[in-house]
């Protein structure tokens, strides 16, 4: 069998011909990765595509099960050696190391747990659980009987959860009785319980005692420690399509609902173990651990497929870096000697704000391997990060992608290319990245700006919208057609490197979530007082963004109260983390001719611009512009 450390870059010539290959030849490139992974058939044609329709399939008529390349397939070598290494959010709880035998196991019992509530493949299954090992459980159960998994980032209000039961139509509902975060106790099941008010669609709901309540089960409610004591822990692994669903995981448009991303299993697998391996240059004995949450695509893709596909021990932290005081992670370096910390710029910019004898503190030198997601990292924070907590020594990988794209797209592979602050730099192996004008056409030239698209498929590529197939098609190729449009800008330096430079659309990142400005405007909109509103981003010290919303009201008195009223509204119809930090009322909005807001102005009235407002004359009530000024 041919192994995957045979084909990955050690060098930058090495990353150099690598690329050289996978871009002249890709079905060949990847032929040679996917035959590093246990097949149970294999496929008869690596790749048929077409951008308009658009269909994208990988190794047609493969059949395998992503669980027991996962799992089954490290028992022979390297059962022992601990999978998962949970760190709870108390810091006098016991950490845990499950082996990769311990988490087979686990793994194959939830899964006859599922069985035993009529789950089988294609079934959706809804995870809203904190990040303790249980949520991982869950997540290869599903993968290993071929049902669907959709995570739920357990942050998010009682409507944002059954909205996506609701899209995803799921039989089973998998939760805790509450959860651990910082100093507080987040009573998760009240939520569910909410939640399942509105949805007709889930049989049963299995619930982890996490916070030790004395919760009373309601109908077709049982505990998860009842569940497994009744079932054995031998499950076969169900035979999965290489086209078959993995998951479905939201995130949010700039407008409308969210959209359910689907992921299928073969494609999704070989690229999430490549990258990882690439990106992080990961060896036997190293200690990975990504802050991330399971509930977002970097959970999914760098806490559990990518690690545990290639056999690494991957941590999982429950809690939050500012409790019980902002040292926390790097107590949890020392303690567990990470040689691998990847987090989001956010954090990072946070945790600057505080005395760096908090770093000093602790002995950080197992680190090897720094990395960034989810947002552009600004230079100060690149260098306070390099500095205090990489000693100058160890690479960052700033590595850009997104839930659409399955896996890393551009970063520097740790210690083999250059990084360069702020820069994510160049494509992974694979991965054709182009600026594109305004008019669509390609820049040839480095040391230029533009829209940023992707010229040929990906194995992760995300398939389809659940449900949805034609706004897939509207959102991401149509704009550009013949190719991938992930709604970011970018430049480039003049050896090619690129810089993403931030959203081309309505969406926002506030703390490294995405959020769309159109449903937190529907939310503010519900309260009766609101006649109109408008949300948009401005820069924010350590959020990287955050949000202020114009608002138009019937009774224009707004009093604490009704700022008050808005952000619950928004907390119970989306969740805190899409809270404006402003809230503004004004007598009208900026609007074209055509009724649409010119966001374009708000944006730099919230960016604290006073003037250079551009072109303001195809603005229907110019006038408004001052007097929003007058007030903000
Ligand atoms: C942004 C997170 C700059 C980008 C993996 C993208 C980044 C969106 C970076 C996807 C980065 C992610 N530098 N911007 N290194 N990584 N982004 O779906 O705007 O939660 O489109 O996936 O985050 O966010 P998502």
């Amino acid at each position: 069998m041919k192994k995957i450390e045979d084909y990955l870059a050690r060098s930058e010539n090495q990353y150099l011909k690598l690329y050289d290959e996978s871009i002249k030849h890709p079905e060949k490139f990847w032929t040679n990765i996917a035959e590093t992974f246990v097949w149970k058939k294999r496929w008869d044609k690596v790749l048929n595509f077409d951008f308009d329709k658009p269909e994208f399939k990988w190794f047609i008529n493969g059949k395998l099960n992503i669980t027991e390349n996962c799992l089954d397939r490290h028992l022979s070598t390297n059962p022992d050696k601990t999978a998962i290494l949970f760190e709870p959010n108390d810091p006098n709880s016991k950490s845990e190391k499950i082996s990769y035998k311990q988490l087979h196991s686990r793994v194959c019992r939830f899964a006859n747990v599922l069985k035993s509530k009529n789950v089988g493949k294609g079934d959706r299954v809804c995870i809203y659980m904190p990040m303790v090992p249980e949520l991982t459980v869950a997540v290869l159960a599903c993968a290993r009987i071929g049902a669907v998994h959709s995570v739920v980032f357990a942050g998010f209000s009682s409507s944002a959860l059954s909205a996506r039961i609701n899209d995803a139509n799921c039989k089973v509902l998998l939760t805790a009785d509450g959860s651990y975060r910082g100093s507080k106790v987040i009573d998760l099941i009240s939520i569910a319980n909410d939640a399942l008010l509105e949805c007709n669609s889930i049989e049963s709901t299995i619930i982890l005692k996490r916070i030790n309540s004395n919760i009373k089960l309601k109908d077709n409610q049982t505990w998860w420690h009842d569940e497994i004591a009744m079932v054995s822990n031998e499950c076969e692994a169900e035979e999965m399509d290489s086209e078959d669903m993995l998951f479905i995981l939201y995130t949010s448009g700039s407008t409308g609902k969210p959209k359910g991303m689907v992921h299928t299993c073969g494609g999704y697998m070989i690229y999430t173990a490549y990258t990882f391996l690439n990106v992080f240059q990961y060896k036997p004995n190293d200690i990975y651990w990504c802050t991330a949450d399971i509930g977002w695509i970097t959970g999914h893709s760098y806490i559990v497929y990518g690690p545990l596909l290639s056999g690494a021990t991957s941590v999982m932290f429950e809690g939050v870096p500012s409790y019980p005081d902002f040292s926390r992670f790097w107590k949890i370096v020392e303690k567990h000697k990470i040689t691998h910390f990847y987090t989001a710029p956010t954090a990072i910019r946070a945790l600057a704000k505080h005395p760096v004898s908090l770093v000093e503190n602790n002995d950080l030198s197992s680190l090897k391997v720094l990395g960034s997601v989810g947002e552009p990292i600004n230079e100060e924070a690149w260098n306070w990060y390099d500095k205090n907590i990489g000693k100058s020594k160890c690479p960052i990988v700033d590595t850009w992608w997104q839930t659409e794209t399955g896996g890393i797209m551009l970063s520097s592979l740790a210690g083999v290319t250059k990084d360069k602050p702020t820069f994510a730099t160049v494509p992974m192996i694979g991965i054709q990245p182009i600026l594109l004008d305004k008019d669509g056409k390609e820049i040839f030239e480095n040391d230029s700006e533009g829209i940023l698209a992707i010229k040929f498929p990906w194995p992760s590529i995300a398939r389809t919208i659940y449900g949805d197939h034609h706004r897939y098609k509207n959102v991401y190729f149509s704009a550009y057609p013949g190719y991938y449009f992930p709604g970011d800008g970018a430049l480039t330096d003049i050896n090619g490197n690129f810089r993403i430079t931030g959203r081309v659309d309505d969406v926002v990142i506030v703390s490294g979530h995405n959020l769309g400005t159109a449903p937190i405007e529907d939310a503010i909109n519900l309260h009766e007082n609101v006649v109109e509103s408008a949300v948009v981003g401005y820069p924010h010290d350590i959020k990287g963004n955050a949000l202020r919303a114009f608002v138009i009201l019937l009774n224009d008195k707004l009093d604490l109260d009704m700022q008050k009223e808005i952000k619950d509204l928004i907390s119970k119809t989306i969740g805190p983390i899409a809270k404006p930090d402003i809230i503004q009322i004004v007598p009208g909005l900026p609007k074209t001719r055509s009724g649409k807001i010119m966001r374009r102005i708000l944006r730099k009235i919230a960016s604290g611009e006073k003037e250079n407002f551009g072109d303001i004359s195809t603005l229907l009530n110019p006038e408004i512009v001052d007097q929003i000024l007058l007030n903000s």
